[in-house]
């Protein structure tokens, strides 16, 4: 049986955080901004497109991804590995000739794209905390989607670095055509094609963007890192997942150097990873994971790390039920956390976990505002305004949380979402579910971001008090 406090959980949360956004500080996010173009699918237009392109070869890459996208059969034959699978994949493009039938093909929406621009929107155009983004390509179409709001970039002014909100950079970073576009192919569960039937509504993502996958770090970054940081309190670091063996380490170098400048200057760092196909770069990002104060990932992104730190076992595991099996997700949480970071947070349908070296309700307190958030994403695809997210508290708790709620409870006498394993503070919180979400991207981000910003938020403004 569920907890019955949740309801009231929930709304103290909610008021608590919204109260202490203020005292949050100011958040740097890197790396990756882009721009989002969502495609919701139908099934004539899709099913008479594999037709064209050819049945049989759009089958053939349905059961197995291809490392990038180089013909037309890739596309739609990757699309429907998403839809069969009911899972998110991202991958490259490297033809024009295919970026050029997806823009063909066309839009029903245009978005503010990569892990950076929806935090941005988010923490700076809604929460009203002041956020320094990092922007690899400042075109007009970018920069038009930033939210009025505490948002900035970088900006050399006759040797001096200025912040300026990203409409006010003039002198444009690149030439229109060339704004990293990530195509979003969105299904809903039950879409129906050749046949197949998503098992869950989610998303395929092409991307025609030559800046955020090679992880391009502008001047800005590159010789005003130390300035910039001086001006935050926290950091929220992404955008690896494109990177492969050939091409991540001179990024590499720059983010290891910035992310000790950040630790120098003990501004907490998060990271939140993605999908990230290649197994070197995993293994890289593994080691540059001490570094951190937090992590935010989903199951399948638990399940990856899990493989290259050689627990296949346990990433299989994390990967056969659904929702995934909360055992085998605090055991691949603690071999995290033995790596030194101090805060690992699980996301995934259904319920949150964060596995914390410190104790306090301020940690599940920030998991259920997230949730409130998320749970406004889901309903209209964006979070426009606080407003919103507090009718959310309206939305019902998923039931497939109650038998996680249970287990843990009887085995590690967790209270009001709160438990200790192995010295470690474990909160719990099953969340909101939108039954019929308008759309799934960028969901994950407002999650981490929210849970992250808002502890600190909780946990600032108790120092306050108390000083
Ligand atoms: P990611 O795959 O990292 O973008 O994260 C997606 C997350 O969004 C999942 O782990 C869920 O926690 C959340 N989510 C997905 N669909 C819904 C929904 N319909 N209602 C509420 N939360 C959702
Ligand atoms: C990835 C995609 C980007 C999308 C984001 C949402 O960064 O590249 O297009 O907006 O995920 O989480």
């Amino acid at each position: 049986m569920m907890n019955p406090n949740w309801d009231k959980l929930y709304a103290s949360a909610f008021e608590r955080v919204r109260a202490n956004l203020g005292n949050a500080g100011s958040v740097l996010l890197a790396y990756n901004t882009n721009v989002d173009v969502l495609r919701y699918l139908r099934r004539d237009d899709l099913e008479e497109r594999i037709e064209r392109a050819g049945r049989d070869e759009v089958l053939g890459y349905s059961s197995e991804l291809p490392e990038m996208i180089k013909s037309v059969p890739q596309l739609l034959g990757s699309i429907l590995w998403s839809v069969r699978q009911g899972k998110a994949a991202e991958l490259f493009v490297g033809s024009c000739r295919v970026r050029f039938y997806m823009k063909r093909w066309g839009w029903d929406e245009v978005r503010m794209g990569g892990q950076v621009g929806i935090m941005a929107n988010l923490l700076g155009g809604v929460y009203g905390v002041p956020v320094v983004a990092h922007v690899p390509q400042l075109s007009r179409l970018q920069t038009g989607l930033f939210r009025e709001g505490p948002i900035y970039v970088p900006k050399f002014e006759n040797g001096e670095l200025k912040l300026v909100h990203p409409k006010k950079f003039s002198g444009h970073g690149g030439w229109e055509e060339d704004s990293p576009i990530h195509y979003i192919y969105e299904f809903p569960r039950g879409f129906r094609v050749l046949g197949f039937e998503a098992p869950r509504e989610n998303r395929f993502i092409a991307s025609a963007d030559d800046y955020n996958t090679a992880l391009v770090i502008r001047d800005e970054f590159r010789e005003g890192f130390d300035e910039i940081a001086a001006g935050v309190g926290l950091a929220i670091i992404s955008g690896f997942q494109a990177l492969t063996e050939d091409t991540y380490r001179e990024p590499f170098g720059v983010v290891k150097e910035h992310l000790r400048v950040l630790s120098e200057r003990e501004v907490p760092a998060h990271l939140e990873l993605a999908f990230t196909p290649d197994e070197t770069v995993r293994r890289e990002i593994l080691r540059l994971l001490p570094m951190f104060w937090s992590v935010g990932l989903n199951e399948v992104e638990l399940a990856s790390v899990m493989e290259v730190m050689n627990e296949r076992d346990l990433a299989e595991k994390l990967l056969s039920s659904d929702p995934a099996d909360a055992d085998a997700v605090i055991e691949a949480m603690l071999k995290l956390a033995a790596l030194g970071v101090r805060r690992i947070h699980f996301h995934t349908y259904g319920y949150y976990l964060a596995l914390t070296a410190y104790r306090g309700e301020f940690v599940r307190d920030a998991l259920l505002f997230a949730a409130l958030t998320a749970a406004t994403k889901a309903r209209l695809g964006d979070v426009p305004s606080m407003e919103e997210v507090a009718k959310s508290l309206k939305v019902p708790v998923g039931g497939m949380a109650g038998p996680v709620e249970e287990a843990l409870t009887k085995e590690y006498g967790m209270k009001d979402g709160i438990a200790e394993i192995n010295g470690y503070q474990l909160a719990f919180v099953p969340t909101k579910i939108v039954e019929r979400p308008k759309s799934t991207v960028g969901i994950g981000d407002t999650i981490s971001s929210s849970a992250f910003v808002g502890e600190f938020a909780l946990r600032r403004g108790t120092q306050m008090k108390r000083l």
